[in-house]
């Protein structure tokens, strides 16, 4: 008797636990109305290290398969990612950059020092018409970025002039007698970028008056973009928002930009893959704080504009760790591991979570730089952990966000801690899509998903995990991470339980 009683404790313990352990997600399928917008999935290609030159670009005359210089490999991968909006040409370098160095015949094109990024040669042989070409061939939509740091006012207006009028002016017919006839349709025009920093180092009273010039010069149906803080500078926001949102068709968006870095000593910013689980919590830890960033950044701009016009847009966050061994520091180029699967996962999730507010974000940067979607090197290419997350989130573009409720327990380490799991969901013509992030590298956790009402009839699922916490993808060998089938049972009636893998970002389709 004493032993029976002794075995059903146990079990109870046991039960209990393993109930305690679950974490469960309560979708709110009656309460849709925010759009995600697609341009949360944006990119970010800057005049750096390989990113444009070598990654995007390599000449009409390169060996490697190419249409009209631009490489074919890339062109299929981002496409079958579904690239949405591409923000060019900077970054620092936007702030340096003349753009009528770029147009016109090759030959005549300056050679400029490029001063942020190694001292190279920028032979200026990618410039307006390259890139807005590259973007057709991609389908995604353009996203310029203006000199405001080292730029006029007039180079500005002409800038937009030249890319957008369909009328008869001086800048329009230079634009023809450079091969184009009908204009670009280019939404997307930043003014300035980093102008607390690389674009100037004013103050924002400065750099809010300087917004009001510039964008009362460059004429057209455009979307601005003014240049925002630096992670949790919220003086600058306040200040920006308080002397611009209020001028009506001034402004309707402004950048936010978080790099998800640690510098240890000597600026020693942690390697992008040999790593262990320290490294891998301290990430995961600091890229959470994206979270209260959008919140707390949110909440200053609803004071100045509480119908929510002025999109937040993140236009440059990710990973920023050392340079692989080797190559040029000033080309800021570094491999790519499960790990940054996970922080592209969590930022994402963030991002679709306040779709309300937030209506663009641009990883840092597309090729070759920093958290990047795509590796080259010659004629090789690899597709990173990172590339699979966007592929395997595009099913939220242009969704409905779902409001959720998630409760979770905790992953700790060292004294701190992180959520277990995290998530968004959306629906798109009759299809709910859930993705969920289990940020524990050592154990699996049981999720409940709740849908009150719910009539889905089947589910599926997508995973990407990897054996080991760093593993990578790398050139000449087999890929170690990327999307496999996930397979989940029937949901019966308004629930369906998921045992999320460690270290995974799953998706998970309800279908009726
Ligand atoms: O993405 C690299 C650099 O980081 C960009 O040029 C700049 O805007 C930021 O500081």
């Amino acid at each position: 008797m004493v032993k029976l009683k002794s075995q059903l404790t146990i079990l109870l313990v046991l039960f209990i636990s393993i109930s305690y352990a679950q974490s469960k997600l309560t979708l709110h399928t009656e309460q849709t109305e925010t759009k995600i917008s697609k341009d949360i999935y944006g990119h970010f290609a800057e005049h750096l290290g390989h990113c444009i030159y070598g990654g995007i670009y390599v000449g009409e005359d390169s060996d490697i398969p190419n249409i009209r210089g631009f490489r074919d490999d890339v062109i299929g991968a981002l496409k079958d990612m579904k690239i949405p909006v591409l923000r060019w040409p900077g970054g620092c370098f936007a702030d340096t950059y003349h753009w009528k160095d770029g147009i016109g015949p090759r030959e005549n094109r300056p050679s400029i020092v490029n001063v942020n990024w190694g001292n190279v040669t920028e032979d200026n042989s990618f410039g307006t018409h390259e890139f807005l070409d590259f973007c057709e061939l991609i389908d995604a939509d353009a996203y310029i970025n203006i000199n405001v740091g080292s730029g006029t006012v007039q180079e500005a207006s002409e800038w937009v002039e030249y890319v957008t009028s369909s009328n008869l002016s001086p800048m329009t017919e230079l634009r023809k007698k450079n091969g184009r006839e009908k204009p670009w349709d280019v939404k997307y025009w930043g003014i300035g970028n980093e102008n607390w920093g690389c674009g100037g180092n004013m103050t924002p009273e400065y750099y809010a008056d300087l917004y009001k010039q510039f964008a009362t010069f460059t004429h057209g149906n455009l979307y601005k973009i003014a240049c925002g803080p630096s992670e949790g500078d919220y003086n600058w926001m306040d200040v920006v928002m308080q002397k611009t949102a209020r001028n009506w068709g001034l402004m309707q968006g402004i950048s936010l930009h978080k790099y998800t870095i640690q510098t240890r000593n000597w600026g020693d910013k942690g390697n992008a893959t040999g790593f262990g689980e320290k490294e891998w919590f301290e990430t995961l830890h600091e890229t959470l704080d994206m979270e209260t960033l959008v919140t707390r950044h949110s909440t200053i701009m609803d004071r100045y504009d509480p119908g929510k016009r002025v999109g937040l847009i993140v236009d440059e966050w990710g990973n920023w760790f050392n340079v692989e061994p080797g190559t040029n520091p000033g080309f800021l180029y570094q491999q790519n591991s499960l790990r940054d699967a996970l922080v592209a996962g969590v930022n994402l999730n963030i991002f679709n979570n306040h779709a309300d507010r937030v209506k663009m974000a641009n990883i840092a940067q597309m090729i070759n730089v920093l958290q990047s979607v795509i590796l080259t090197k010659e004629d090789e290419m690899v597709l990173t952990p990172t590339y699979y997350v966007f592929k395997m989130y595009s099913v939220h573009q242009d969704a409905t966000l779902v409001p959720a409720n998630l409760e979770t327990g905790k992953y700790s380490y060292e004294g701190k801690s992180v959520p277990k799991v995290q998530a968004s969901s959306s629906v798109k013509d009759g299809v709910l899509s859930v993705t969920f992030c289990n940020l524990d590298p050592n154990n699996s956790e049981q999720v409940e998903i709740v849908i009150p009402g719910s009539e889905y009839k089947t589910a599926s699922g997508q995973i990407i995990t990897g054996e080991k916490l760093n593993d990578y993808n790398d050139f000449g060998k087999t890929e170690a991470v990327s999307i496999k089938d996930f397979s989940v049972a029937k949901p019966k009636g308004e629930k369906l339980s998921v045992n999320l893998p460690s270290k995974s970002v799953v998706l998970i389709q309800f279908k009726n």
